[in-house]
């Protein structure tokens, strides 16, 4: 595990848009994996002005996406199809049929989730894939409890990750109550990951993911286990790390 500490949230984005745009000109094909949330949105602005730059282009790219709520279709402001497009992929040149997100609204959940499974899969697997945390320690949707050997599958949202997004909703009654994720051998499954993380509200959870066991209560510390994970965290989310 390899931990970059950084300033604040801007660094915290800048180092992880250098180590991404230098993955896709390294090869322009990248099987990008890809999160929503507040955290990669910073580093989402910067791939967008490295385009623009004509510094890196997605032309050949494919993403997946970690999750998607299950009720929302595309064109609800809170589903994760709405964020992935207005964030990132209008801005950028990837054409939109090689970007991925889960399909929320699919009337047979199960296939959808082993339809993703395959898909990932065909693609030759997720080079890279960028992750959140949850302040609960989730990743993905994997809430703490999730085995370690699951793949993409419906999940009951915790109480406590409601009240986290509800910030993005009119209200707490608004958001869904269940999501479909990659499981977590399927972002084990990546050949690499870089997770960010910022912010104090996140510190306690941290220090247990690099300093902790390797427990199902704190998902993310099974990326200990993970041959080829880079943290990217500000001085706030590291200051219980001693
Ligand atoms: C989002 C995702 C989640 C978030 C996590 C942190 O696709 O998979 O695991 O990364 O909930 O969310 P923020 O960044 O809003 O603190």
């Amino acid at each position: 595990m390899q931990i970059i500490k950084v300033k604040d949230y801007e660094e915290m984005s800048k180092k992880a848009s250098d180590i991404l745009s230098d993955k896709l000109k390294g090869k322009p094909k990248l099987v990008l994996g890809l999160a929503t949330g507040s955290t990669p949105e910073g580093l989402y602005k910067l791939l967008i002005e490295q385009y623009k730059n004509n510094e890196i282009s997605f032309k050949q790219a494919k993403t997946f996406n970690l999750d998607e709520y299950v009720g929302l279709d595309r064109q609800d402001s809170n589903s994760y199809y709405y964020y992935m497009n207005n964030q990132l992929f209008k801005h950028i040149d990837i054409p939109l049929e090689q970007t991925n997100i889960p399909n929320g609204i699919a009337t047979d959940s199960d296939k959808e989730c082993s339809d993703y499974e395959k898909l990932i899969k065909e693609q030759g697997g997720i080079d890279i894939q960028l992750l959140g945390m949850g302040l609960n320690g989730h990743i993905g949707f994997n809430e703490p409890g999730t085995p370690f050997t699951s793949r993409t599958h419906v999940v009951t949202l915790d109480e406590s990750t409601r009240q986290a997004n509800a910030r993005f909703f009119d209200s707490l009654d608004d958001v869904p109550t269940n999501a479909i994720t990659m499981g977590i051998e399927t972002i084990m499954d990546s050949k690499e990951i870089v997770m960010l993380v910022s912010g104090e509200a996140k510190a306690s959870t941290l220090q247990q993911v690099i300093q902790g066991e390797v427990t199902k209560d704190v998902p993310a510390t099974i990326l200990q286990r993970h041959p080829n994970v880079t943290i990217i965290a500000d001085e706030a989310a590291l200051s219980k790390v001693r």
